[in-house]
């Protein structure tokens, strides 16, 4: 049976690289498959520790934005990782899980989940994880479904000020991140600062023209038009005009998002409870696959 599983750190709301990387594509999947889950990784965000009150508001503002971008929990079962603990188990074998890759693919697994929306910068984790289940299969027998990365177009948005490097909730150059909330203005202020090059027509190759080609696939995918279409639509422009039309479609896209947002973050209780309420299937889910897995391996 198909499984989709993903997650997201709590580092406040998502940036437009989470959008388009990963989000966009779980609001499309929860729509194709029957067995869909989407985790806040309150656990992973420990590797960059924060106030205790900080991380608490960081994962509500998250699941308001999740929510707002259309994760929908009667189709999927949204939760925090931290509160899916198999309960009554002492965990065996702790401290390995707390290494970064491993814990990533421990998530996935303890699911037996079959397929992960990441974008491409999580290739690399993914393959960690199909290599511990073609490892634990080869011990035990099959038992893990090899998970496999589902990429969108936009697999990897670029930073504004950099186009060598992805887009980063970390970067410290403000402008570089487009956040789902930031003003119409300062998406505005990001998209005319953003760095391309010395020729002034649109055109799309991604590696001699990197600036310009990371706000076409930026356009076509906030759009839903082809990266065609989108340059039949730029003909004429120069590529100073063309931010504002890119910034002017973000704007759109992400209006609406941001009011609901804002909605989303007045409800905190409406906001715990749907995560609760996830955790909850999920931890029905999980609990025989992990009794299964302790049996296999013997410590049962
Ligand atoms: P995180 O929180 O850094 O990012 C969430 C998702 O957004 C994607 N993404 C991007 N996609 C395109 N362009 C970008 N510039 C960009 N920046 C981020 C990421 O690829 C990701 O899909 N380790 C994970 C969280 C995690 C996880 C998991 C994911 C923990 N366990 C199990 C999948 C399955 C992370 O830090 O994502």
């Amino acid at each position: 049976m198909d499984r989709i599983f993903s997650g997201i750190q709590p580092t406040g709301t998502p940036h437009l690289g989470n959008y388009l990387g990963a989000i966009q594509n779980w609001v499309n999947l929860q729509e194709k498959y029957n067995s869909v889950l989407y985790s806040i990784m309150d656990l992973h965000s420990l590797t960059m520790p924060k106030e205790s009150a900080v991380l608490r508001q960081n994962i509500l503002d998250t699941t308001a934005a999740i929510l707002a971008c259309g994760i929908d929990p009667r189709k999927c079962f949204l939760f925090r990782q931290s509160l899916m603990k198999c309960t009554g188990q002492n965990n065996d074998g702790n401290v390995g899980l707390l290494t970064y890759p491993v814990l990533q693919a421990a998530d996935i697994l303890l699911y037996k989940s079959t397929h992960v929306p990441v974008g491409e910068d999580q290739v690399l984790h993914l393959e960690l994880a199909q290599d511990i289940a073609q490892h634990f299969n080869k011990k035990y027998g099959e038992f893990f479904p090899v998970p496999k990365a589902i990429l969108s177009t936009t697999k990897k948005i670029k930073s504004l000020r950099d186009p060598a490097v992805k887009m980063s909730k970390s970067d410290p150059q403000k402008l570089a991140t487009v956040n789902i909330v930031d003003s119409p203005e300062e998406i505005v202020l990001k998209f005319r600062k953003a760095v391309t090059d010395f020729t002034s027509e649109v055109t799309y190759d991604p590696s001699s023209r990197p600036g310009v080609s990371n706000l076409v696939s930026i356009h076509a995918a906030v759009t839903g038009l082809s990266i065609e279409e989108v340059l039949h639509q730029a003909i004429g422009l120069d590529t100073a005009r063309y931010k504002m039309v890119v910034a002017e479609s973000v704007i759109q896209k992400f209006t609406p998002i941001r009011n609901e947002i804002k909605k989303l973050q007045e409800d905190k209780t409406y906001l715990i409870k749907v995560l609760e309420a996830g955790a909850e299937k999920a931890k029905e889910l999980a609990t025989p696959i992990y009794q299964e897995i302790r049996r296999l391996v013997g410590f049962q």
